[in-house]
Formats: C-alpha cells, structure tokens, sequence
C-alpha cells in the first residue's frame, strides 16, 4: 500500500508504476483466497458500497457487488428506472440522498464522459467523506476493466509474481472499435505504464491515427504524466500485419447500436477482415493468448470455436480476476478514507 494517494479512482492516466504495482500484488492476495467456506474477509465491516448504474451491466456491476460482499461491506444497488429521477430530481440531488443514508464507497456508470469526476468533485465540496469509483463513462474512462485485463495479463506471463514488470518489451495488440471503447482508453493508459509496446488495430473509420498520440500527454486537468517512461503505440490496418510477434491479442467489442452511421460495411465484412480465429492466431507465431472485456458478439470479433477454447481465450479468467481486482480497489479507497465512522 505504499505511496497509495487517490481519494477516487477516476482514470488511470493519474496512475503511477506503484499504484499498477500495488492493485496487482493486493489482487494476487485476494485472487489466493479460497472462494468457498471463510470466504469473507473484515476490512470493510461498517461501510456502505453504493452501486450507481446509469448503463447496463453484466459483468462490472455484479463483479463490484460480490467484491464489496467479501470485504463483508454492505451492498446497496441504485436502480435509476424505479427511483425519483424520473420525478425531476438531479443525479447529483439522487446520490447525496444515497450519502446521507450512510453510503461511503460509490460506484457510477453513466453513457456521458465525466459524470463520476464531476460527482466526486461536487461531493467533495460539499463536506461529504465518500470515495467515487468510475464503473465506466462515456467513451473516455474504465479503470477497473483497464487493471483486471492488466492482472490477467500479468498472471499470464508471470504467474507467482504479477507485477508491471512481466509486461515490459510485450507485444500488446488491441483490435477493433478503439474510437468507441473506454476499454481501449484504460488499457492504453495501464499497459504502456508498464512498458508493454501496444498496436492498435483496426479500419480507420473505428481507429483515427490519432490514437498514436494517446498518451503522448496528460489528459486535461492533470499537471503531468506520473509516469516517467511508456510503452510505444503504432496503428496498423491490416490484422495480418499486426499479429506477428504479438504476445497477447484483445479485441473490442463492435458497438452494433453505431452500425447506423456507417462506418461499417456489415458485421461480416468486419468479421473476415478483423475477426479472430484459430487459423487467424497462427500468425502470431508463438503461444497467444486473447482477451474480450466483454460483451462478446459471438462469431463477428471472434469465431465461437475460439471463444469457447480455454487454452487460447482468457474470456472467462478476465471474469474472474475482475472480483479479486474490483477487492483490491475497494479496500485501498476504504483504507486511504480512514476507520469506519
Ligand atoms: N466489460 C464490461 O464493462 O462489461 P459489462 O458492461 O457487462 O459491465
């Protein structure tokens, strides 16, 4: 826990080498817990973790909820259909109600970039003692998504010691609608922090070739880039060309609710041009592994065959190491807001 100094836990691009190091040695601890008897450990006895989704969730949300549950915190879950939002009253009005309830940890997803910076500030401002954790906004921001790929990774490539360093001089290529993914943005911001070298992949209507210049400065708002030395980002447009070499493949969800602007063909020209398959991945030329944060659209980003195969697909691990990552999260914020009051 050393050098640990977020109140929130916004965006990585505010991340240092410490901090990537610190989730992940904290995660490998829970990940070693058993998951079946004793599982719950006492470190956030007493607190509140409010789940505030303003977007659906399968995974972030439930992986949250069940991470808060093993740290024995109480859990209470925001749904914005049935509350007084459609009555008039502000999000920020909505979540000071859920604060005054007690709540000390809140988790928010909402479609627009912003909002949970924008809370966190405004809570701050007004006295109250809580911690914001950003479940996903807009298209800018998905630090928990961007640590648990990071974790996986790292579990993959140095199992007893998961640390920053197993991703330095890696191959990291990333495939398909980076203009539309926070998940994208996340990795782009923790991977090359770790020195990991990443190609993005995709048809230039889903990947400007601004993208090189991604973390070539610090967002707005934030002084300097606490990390001293990144990673290299290329763009390539050709999946044949970018697979040689690669340590490790992600490929993006394709957002089909965007397919009306036409900035694509149809999902099966994307699917023969970008999709993974097993005869796709020999390319690589080494043992590959591939990710998805999920959802997948099974058969367009890749086949089912290859979805469904666990020697190559860390669909499921990601999944997995979400809880113990999302733990890690909880309990860093909790320690760093002081005992339970
Ligand atoms: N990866 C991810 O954010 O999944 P959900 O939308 O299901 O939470």
């Amino acid at each position: 826990m050393s050098g640990w100094s977020h109140r929130h836990v916004l965006d990585l691009a505010a991340f240092s080498l410490d901090d990537y190091a610190t989730v992940l040695e904290l995660a490998q601890r829970f990940r070693a817990l058993p998951t079946s008897g004793a599982r719950k450990l006492p470190a956030l006895q007493g607190r509140l973790v409010t789940t505030f989704f303003f977007e659906p969730s399968t995974r972030t949300r439930s992986s949250f909820e069940l991470a808060a549950k093993r740290l024995s915190a109480d859990v209470q879950s925001f749904s914005p259909s049935s509350s007084s939002l459609s009555k008039g009253e502000s999000l920020l009005d909505t979540v000071r109600t859920y604060v005054a309830m007690g709540a000390d940890l809140l988790v928010v997803r909402h479609r627009c970039t912003g909002v949970p910076a924008a809370l966190a500030r405004d809570l701050e401002a007004s006295g109250a003692r809580v911690a914001v954790l950003n479940g996903g906004d807009g298209l800018h921001s998905h630090p928990s998504q961007g640590l648990l790929d990071l974790f996986t990774l790292a579990r993959h490539f140095a199992p007893e010691r998961p640390g920053p360093e197993a991703l330095r001089g890696r191959r990291i290529v990333i495939v398909g609608d980076v203009l539309h993914s926070r998940v994208a943005r996340s990795n782009l911001w923790a991977l090359t922090a770790c020195g990991a070298d990443v190609v993005l992949c995709g048809p230039s209507t889903l990947l400007p070739e601004a993208f090189v210049d991604f973390v070539a400065a610090p967002p707005p708002g934030q002084a300097r880039d606490p990390v001293a030395q990144r990673g290299r980002i290329t763009v390539e447009r050709s999946l044949e060309v970018a697979l040689p070499g690669a340590d490790a493949v992600m490929t993006l969800r394709l957002q089909k609710e965007r397919m009306h602007q036409h900035l694509l063909t149809s999902l099966e020209a994307y699917h023969r041009r970008y999709g993974l398959t097993h005869q796709r991945l020999e390319r690589c030329g080494q043992a590959v592994r591939v990710l998805h944060p999920g959802p997948v659209n099974r058969g367009v980003e890749m086949g089912g065959a290859l979805l469904d195969d666990p020697e190559i697909c860390l669909v499921d691990e990601q999944v997995t190491n979400g809880i113990p990552v999302r733990m890690a999260l909880l309990y860093l914020l909790a320690a760093a807001e002081g005992p339970a009051g």
